[in-house]
């Protein structure tokens, strides 16, 4: 819980003060409390605490735990390393048996609020649902926090899309046989309740047989799970106004199929529905923030599985806009869901634009790393509102081209498009974006494809103010890109 209020109260088990380096070098620093002030300072002159970023002093003031936190200089202050910071002050040792802590930032303004917020509420995120030994090791997001800062209604907006983003990254860390299509249908089914302007179109397996989404229903040709895909449109603006699509991959397993992941690869698959997951996140933000914009927001779901009745290499399907594809590889899996879920809201939804979100190819993670979402868009606009959002919310992404020569890379002698790119792999990123453009511009449909393979995940060690497992990246982007437009 987070909670923002005018001034330092010091009412709670422990107070975090931020400081920077020139606070403590010129010894000048205002918090409005003569004890906490009178500590403070003592510290200071011990000249124990330099304010450099991450350094955490304890001090015991009035049997109340005070803990000081240096930022850094301001003049160089990244809000990245502040979410840091905040994050590790909040997983210190000092804080475990505490509930209660109040914030203060000794030099506050909008952004470095936003970053204390982010810090608190994403930095602490830790997936625990299947500890059983987890009880002494609270984790942070039961502590209330109080934020010293006037109360703003985007603060409070901020608070509820590190909701959002958390609620992806509880669909993503959850176990594959768990986060099923069926479960996710009734996780947005929840969210929408009740709620106003909202319709909710979802096809199974035999709708889609009937209206012919054969790419799709391939790719989950080997699950006993069903294939669903699952529209919800909330019209936020008049009905006129033109829609935007976001689409996200569902894949809640990638075994690779018939080609099969060898160990080292297949372990993290339950990953690849995050595409849906960012769109679900981005889903519940938007009932939040209630933009007045009209939004389009899909799920592609099937489960690429392996047995005797599995789509095979070397076979042929025909997808819901009529182009036949020739598998070349049964683990490039997630451009053929796309592409069908793609095709299905362009022609019944007939979007203005439309980005398609997706863990899809782990060349993005040899071209970016795990920093920076791959984005690839023809249209520049679009690009560069995706590329400004990112910025915006530290939710990275970094553009990737898309030209007319890659047409031939997937080219197939025996149908229309060949689910695979050139031989060896190169440009894999912008090879399977060329396949999914080839499905998302008709119609005059302005289309960009957001590569999460890299991002949506952290294997092992933590990376940024991210612990081990689902990031939630895209929701912060989407959300910011959505209240802007
Ligand atoms: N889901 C994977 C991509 C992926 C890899 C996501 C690592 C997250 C982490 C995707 O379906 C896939 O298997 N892609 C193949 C494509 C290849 C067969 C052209 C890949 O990247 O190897
Ligand atoms: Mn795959
Ligand atoms: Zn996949």
């Amino acid at each position: 819980m987070i909670a923002f209020r005018p001034s330092v109260k010091f009412d709670k088990q422990a107070l975090i003060i931020l400081f920077t380096k020139e606070q403590i070098k010129s010894k000048k620093f205002i918090i409005k409390n003569k004890i906490i002030n009178e500590a403070t300072t003592d510290l200071i002159f011990s000249g124990q605490f330099s304010g450099d970023d991450g350094q955490i002093f304890p001090l015991v003031v009035n049997k109340k735990l005070v803990l000081a936190v240096g930022i850094g200089a301001s003049k160089d202050l990244s809000l990245t390393a502040l979410r840091i910071t905040v994050r590790k002050a909040l997983l210190s040792s000092y804080l475990n048996e505490i509930k209660d802590v109040e914030i203060g930032l000794s030099n506050e303004n909008f952004d470095e609020v936003i970053a204390v917020i982010e810090g608190a509420l994403i930095g602490t995120y830790a997936w625990k649902k299947y500890l059983t030994k987890d009880k002494k090791n609270k984790t942070v997001d039961q502590k209330n926090i109080f934020i010293v800062t006037d109360k703003k209604k985007s603060y409070e907006d901020a608070v509820a899309i590190c909701e959002g983003n958390n609620l992806t990254r509880d669909l993503i860390n959850e176990n594959a046989d768990v986060a099923d299509s069926v479960y996710i249908e009734k996780i947005i089914k929840g969210l929408i309740k009740g709620k106003k302007n909202i319709d909710i179109e979802v096809l199974n397996e035999k709708q889609m047989k009937a209206k012919g989404l054969g790419l799709h229903l391939a790719v989950n040709q080997g699950s006993n799970k069903e294939p669903k895909l699952i529209i919800v449109k909330y019209t936020g603006a008049s009905k006129k106004d033109p829609y935007v699509a976001l689409v996200g991959k569902g894949v809640t397993y990638d075994t690779g199929g018939l080609n099969l992941k060898p160990s080292g690869s297949i372990e993290g698959m339950k990953q690849d529905m995050s595409g849906t997951a960012a769109v679900v996140g981005t889903l519940k933000n938007t009932l939040s923030l209630k933009p007045k914009k009209n939004i389009i927001f899909a799920c592609a779901l099937a489960e690429n599985a392996i047995g005797s009745g599995a789509y095979k290499p070397g076979d042929i399907f025909k997808g819901y806009a009529g182009k036949t594809v020739e598998i070349a590889n049964t683990d490039a899996e997630g451009r053929l869901v796309l592409a069908d879920a793609i095709s299905y809201i362009i022609k019944n939804y007939k979007p203005a634009q439309l980005i398609d979100i997706a863990t899809l190819t782990g060349a993005c993670i040899v071209a970016l790393g795990n920093d920076y979402t791959g984005l690839v868009s023809t249209d520049d606009k679009l690009a560069n509102q995706l590329l400004e959002a990112a910025q915006k919310t530290d939710d990275r992404a970094w553009r990737l081209p898309s030209y007319p020569e890659l047409k031939s890379s997937v080219k197939s002698k025996i149908a229309d498009i060949r689910n695979l790119g050139f031989s060896k792999g190169a440009g894999g990123t912008i090879t399977a974006a060329e396949f999914l453009r080839q499905f998302a511009e008709v119609d005059g449909t302005k289309w960009a494809h957001l590569d999460i393979a890299g991002t949506a995940f952290v294997d092992g060690a933590e990376r940024m103010y991210f612990a081990h497992g689902a990031t939630g990246a895209g929701v912060r982007l989407l959300t910011q890109f959505l209240k802007e437009k």
